[in-house]
């Protein structure tokens, strides 16, 4: 499949670049998930039939125009939303709620957290959930601690920490929990770029540490390039995957030298051209009466 088939202003099928796909081991499977709101009396598209898979390891990111039903989709895909049809299958399971085997962080670190608990209680939390033993907790939360690199502050409060730290609890906080599917939304959207920038180093190290497989949206076209092995463009609503694309720089990422490279440079060409289109075949405030 090499051409993009645009019907009508719409996306049909996803355009493939650079991708062979023969692997097997597949861990996510998005298919044909639509979802339709209810607003004003109105019947509000944001997700047309969405098909996607994701495999073990893998690292892909989400791009798309805002409102294009990025947060929805991954409501769909962790079980926090029922999709209206279609289904959403993690290791060969269908998703009806939240699923043991797949971890959120958001954009809203602040609100994510616990204010009244410690951060290695936070971390915890979700362990005692999932009924784990003490000593397994504890083994669990060290980990994830160091992962991040928070050793010395299990003891503060989330309101201790800056807004970088208190993402990275909420980072650890998923891995602990030792999920098949990471999932985040826009996770440092509200950092300075510094710590963005280290906050996307640690993702990283936390992947691959983890052999974790992650499903990253972001607005930010050269975050989506610098962190992913492949990065798909959503369509405006109703979303389909308007592009897959597969991201093939060296796996070792490195702020300065990946983002000075020229195929970095053609690459987010790449997704930022599709990002444009995305904008343009706008499909519209589709109502399903109308379809
Ligand atoms: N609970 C809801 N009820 C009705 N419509 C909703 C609801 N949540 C989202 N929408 C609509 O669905 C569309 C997709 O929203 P969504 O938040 O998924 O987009 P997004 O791609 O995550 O946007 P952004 O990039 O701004 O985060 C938008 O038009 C939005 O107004
Ligand atoms: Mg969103």
């Amino acid at each position: 499949m090499t051409e993009n088939r645009v019907t009508e202003n719409r996306v049909t099928e996803p355009q493939v670049s650079g991708r062979q796909d023969v692997r097997q081991d597949v861990r996510l499977s998005v298919d044909q998930v639509q979802k339709v709101y209810q607003r004003d009396g109105e019947s509000f598209e944001a997700v047309r039939s969405l098909t996607l898979d994701l495999h073990q390891g893998e690292f892909a990111c989400l791009v798309g125009p805002s409102g294009s039903g990025k947060t929805t989709l991954l409501k769909c895909i962790a079980g926090l939303m029922e999709p209206t049809s279609g289904s959403v299958v993690l290791d060969g399971q269908q998703v009806n709620g939240p699923a043991k085997g797949m971890a959120v962080v958001f954009q809203e670190y602040g609100r994510s957290l616990y204010p009244w608990m410690t951060v290695e209680g936070n971390i915890e939390l979700p362990l005692k959930v999932a009924k784990l033993s003490r000593a397994e907790r504890r083994a669990r939360v060290d980990e994830a601690l160091a992962s991040v690199g928070l050793e010395q502050a299990r003891k503060s409060y989330p309101w201790q920490l800056s807004g970088g730290m208190q993402q990275r609890v909420a980072i650890a906080r998923a891995v602990a929990i030792h999920p098949s599917v990471l999932l985040m939304d826009e996770p440092f959207a509200a950092v300075d770029a510094q710590t963005r920038a280290e906050l996307e180093d640690l993702v990283r190290k936390v992947w691959k540490e983890h052999d974790m497989t992650i499903l990253f949206v972001t607005h930010d076209i050269d975050e989506s390039v610098y962190l992913g092995e492949r990065v798909l463009v959503l369509s405006s609503s109703p979303t389909v995957v308007q592009h897959d694309l597969v991201i093939d720089l060296p796996a070792e990422r490195d702020q300065l030298v990946t983002r000075s490279m020229p195929r970095f440079t053609e690459l987010r060409a790449q997704v930022y051209e599709q990002v444009q289109i995305a904008k343009t075949n706008k499909t519209g405030a589709t109502t399903v009466s109308a379809l």
